[in-house]
């Protein structure tokens, strides 16, 4: 059904995200941030070691764009919503009970088991992106 289809999947416009920044917009009644990473934070999540990942996973698993990390809102502990921007890893702080994420959602330290999760998406244009 057509209607069940549309609500599905939403278009966001990014072309007002200035770097450094992050919006957060909702899809299928979950956040989702999409952050515009600075060179350094990209650097960091690029050059982390997967030793000292809870979750291992490379950045650029993780990313299409490496300019551009897009990951769903919910704590991965018990789902709360973490904070942009705080933390030890300057990524995302769940004030719940204290994950910490880094630069690429990776969770870093804390009781949350695994890395934010990425939703499907893809660049409609440079401007652009469809979630869902
Ligand atoms: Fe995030 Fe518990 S829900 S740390």
């Amino acid at each position: 059904d057509s209607s069940v289809k549309a609500l599905a999947s939403i278009e966001v416009d990014i072309s007002n995200i200035q770097e450094g920044k992050e919006i957060t917009v909702l899809w299928r009644g979950k956040p989702v941030f999409i952050k515009r990473r600075t060179k350094e934070e990209i650097q960091k999540a690029e050059q982390t070691s997967m030793k000292d990942l809870i979750d291992p996973q490379e950045d650029k698993d993780r990313v299409k764009k490496s300019e551009w990390l897009v990951v769903v809102g919910v704590c991965t502990h018990l789902g709360c919503v973490p904070i942009g921007g705080k933390g030890e890893y300057n990524g995302w702080f769940c004030p719940c009970h204290g994950s910490h994420y880094d630069t690429s959602g990776r969770i870093r330290k804390g009781p949350a088991p695994t890395n934010l999760e990425i939703p499907k998406y893809e660049f409609v244009n440079n401007n652009k992106i469809k979630i869902g």
